[in-house]
C-alpha cells in the first residue's frame, strides 16, 4: 500500500478546501513567532539555569542552543514555503516518510503544543500570584498549585495538599474563547502583547546595562565543581539543554500557513525572523541579568524581578515602576505563548482529521468564525485540566523531548524530500545541503539524550498510546486507505 501523500496531492487538497481565512502578512507572522517563543524560558528558567549550571556563561548556552534551533528553523522554513499547510511537521512527514511517521509526529506534536500550553500556563499562574501578592491580594496556595508533586529521586508522586491550579486553567479558558472567535482577532491580540513584552525586555536591557558590574562576569565560565554539568564547559552544555525550552515556538508559525496571505514568501520570514530577534534578546537579557546580580542569587522563579531589586539598591531609588513593568511584561509574554500554542494545536488536529487519521469532529470549521472551533474547544479543555493538575517540571521536560523529536524528524525529512523530489519548486532552500539538516537532527538527538530517563519513559508511554489509536482507528479510516480501496 502507498503510504506517502505526494506534495502535489497535499497542495491540491488544501486549495480545494480553503476554509480558513487568509489574513496574515509577514509582520503578523514574525509577531506570531515572537508571541510563541519569548515566555517562561527567559522569564523563569534562565535564572535557574545560570545559578545551577552555567553561571554568567548562560549567555553562551543561549548561543549554542540557538544555533541548534537555527538549523531546525531553516528546515521548517523550506518545508513551510514548499508545503504551506496547517499540519506543520505532521504534513511534512506525510509527504516524505509516510503515513506511519506522520501519525507518530502528529501524536508527538500534542506534547509540544497541548502540553506546552499547559506548562506555560502554570508559569503564568506563578507570576500572576506573585504580582497580586505585591499588590496585597493573596491567592490561597491550595487553589494556585498542582495537587500532585513528583520526586525524580524516589520516582514517586505525592499529594501536595493543594486542590487545583485555578489561575492556570482560567487563562487557558479565556484564550481558548478568543481563538474560537477568529484568527484575525487572535493575531491582533497577539501583536499587542508582543509589543508589550518586547518593550519590557528592551527596557530591562537598556536600563539594566547601566548597572552591570563587570566583576560579576569574572570568571565568565565558573570553574567546574568536579561533577559533569555543574559549571565549566559541561555546565554551559547542560544550561543549553535546559534553556532549549525558551526557543520552542518558532515552528508554530508554520501551523498558520493556510491563514497566511503569501505563505511561499512569508513563512520563512516569520520562522527565521522571529527566531533571530528572540535569540538576540535572550543573549542580551542573559548578559544584563548576570551582570547586575551575581548568578548564585538567580535560582528563583522570577529572576528578572531580583535583578530589578539589585538595580534599586545600587541606585538608591525605588524602581517600583520597573518592578511592576517586568512582572506585567512576563504575564503578558506568557499569555501570548499560551495563545499561539493553543492556536497551533487545533490546526494540526484539523489537518489530521482532513486526512482521515482522526474523526471528522476535529476538522469541523465554524461557519461564522471560520475557525476549527470544536478542535479548539477540546484542546483548551484538555490543556486547562492538565495545567490545573500537574507540576511544571514534569510538563516542561515532556514538552522539550516531544519538540526535539519533531525537530529531528523534520530535519531528516528535508533531506529525504530533496533526494526524492529534487524537481519541486522550493521558494526557500536550506543552504549547505545535507550538512545543516544533518547537524540539526544530530543536535536535537544529543539534547534528547541529555534529558532524564523518566522523561524518556513517559515519551515512550505516550507513543505507545498513540500507536494503539493509530492501529485501531487511523490506519483504516485514513483517506489514503479509503481512496486505494475504492
Ligand atoms: N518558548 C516558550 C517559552 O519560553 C515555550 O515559554
Amino acid at each position: 500500500m502507498r503510504t506517502t501523500k505526494s506534495v502535489d496531492e497535499l497542495i491540491r487538497e488544501a486549495q480545494q478546501t480553503q476554509e480558513l481565512r487568509r489574513v496574515l502578512g509577514p509582520a503578523n507572522l514574525v509577531a506570531l513567532g515572537i508571541g510563541a517563543i519569548i515566555g517562561a524560558g527567559i522569564f523563569v528558567l534562565t535564572g535557574q539555569a545560570a545559578a545551577q549550571y552555567a553561571g554568567p556563561a548562560i549567555a553562551l548556552s543561549f548561543v549554542i542552543s540557538g544555533i541548534g534551533c537555527v538549523f531546525a528553523a531553516l528546515c521548517y522554513a523550506e518545508f513551510a514555503s514548499l508545503i504551506p499547510i496547517a499540519g506543520s511537521a505532521y504534513t511534512y512527514a506525510y509527504a516524505t516518510l509516510g503515513q506511519f511517521f506522520a501519525w507518530i509526529i502528529g501524536w508527538d506534536l500534542l506534547l509540544e503544543y497541548l502540553f506546552g500550553a499547559s506548562t506555560v500556563a502554570v508559569g503564568w499562574s506563578g507570576y500572576v500570584v506573585s504580582w497580586l501578592a505585591d499588590l496585597g491580594i493573596h491567592i490561597p496556595k491550595e487553589w494556585a498549585s498542582a495537587p500532585l508533586a513528583y520526586d525524580p529521586k524516589t520516582h514517586q508522586w505525592t499529594p501536595t495538599g493543594a486542590n487545583f491550579n485555578v489561575p492556570a486553567a482560567l487563562i487557558i479558558t479565556v484564550l481558548t474563547a478568543l481563538l474560537v472567535l477568529g484568527i484575525r482577532e487572535s493575531a491582533t491580540f497577539n501583536n499587542l502583547i508582543v509589543f508589550v513584552k518586547v518593550g519590557v525586555i528592551l527596557l530591562f536591557i537598556v536600563f539594566g546595562a547601566a548597572y552591570v558590574n563587570a566583576a560579576h562576569w569574572t570568571p565568565f565560565i565558573p570553574e567546574n565543581t568536579g561533577q559533569f554539568g555543574y559549571y565549566g564547559w559541561s555546565g554551559v552544555l547542560r544550561g543549553a539543554g535546559v534553556i532549549f525550552f525558551a526557543y520552542i515556538g518558532f515552528d508554530a508559525v508554520s501551523t498558520a500557513a493556510q491563514e497566511a496571505r503569501n505563505p511561499q514568501k512569508d513563512m520563512p520570514i516569520g520562522i527565521i525572523g522571529s527566531l533571530g530577534i528572540s535569540t538576540l534578546l535572550y543573549i542580551l537579557v542573559a548578559l544584563v541579568l548576570t551582570g547586575v546580580v551575581h548568578y548564585s542569587q538567580l535560582g528563583v522563579p522570577d529572576p528578572m524581578a531580583v535583578a530589578v531589586n539589585a538595580m534599586q539598591s545600587a541606585s538608591g531609588e525605588p524602581l517600583y515602576w520597573l518592578r511592576h513593568a517586568v512582572k506585567l511584561g512576563a504575564i503578558a509574554g506568557l499569555s501570548s505563548v499560551i495563545l499561539v500554542l493553543l492556536l497551533g494545536q487545533p490546526r494540526i488536529l484539523y489537518t489530521m482529521a482532513k486526512d482521515g487519521l482522526l474523526p471528522p469532529f476535529f476538522s469541523h470549521v465554524h461557519e461564522r468564525f471560520r475557525t476549527p472551533a470544536r478542535a479548539t474547544l477540546l484542546t483548551g479543555t484538555t490543556a486547562a485540566l492538565i495545567a490545573g493538575l500537574f507540576p511544571i517540571g514534569i510538563l516542561g521536560e515532556l514538552v522539550s523531548i516531544g519538540t526535539l523529536l519533531a525537530f529531528a524528524i523534520v530535519c531528516i525529512a528535508v533531506i529525504v524530500l530533496r533526494y526524492k523530489r529534487p524537481d519541486l519548486p522550493r521558494p526557500f532552500r536550506v543552504p549547505l545541503m545535507p550538512v545543516i539538516p544533518a547537524l540539526g537532527a544530530l543536535v536535537a538527538l544529543i539534547q534528547m539524550l541529555s534529558l532524564p530517563l523518566d522523561t524518556w519513559i513517559r515519551l515512550l508511554g505516550w507513543m505507545a498510546l498513540g500507536l494503539l489509536i493509530y492501529f485501531l482507528y487511523g490506519r483504516r479510516a485514513s483517506t489514503l486507505a479509503q481512496n486505494q480501496a475504492s
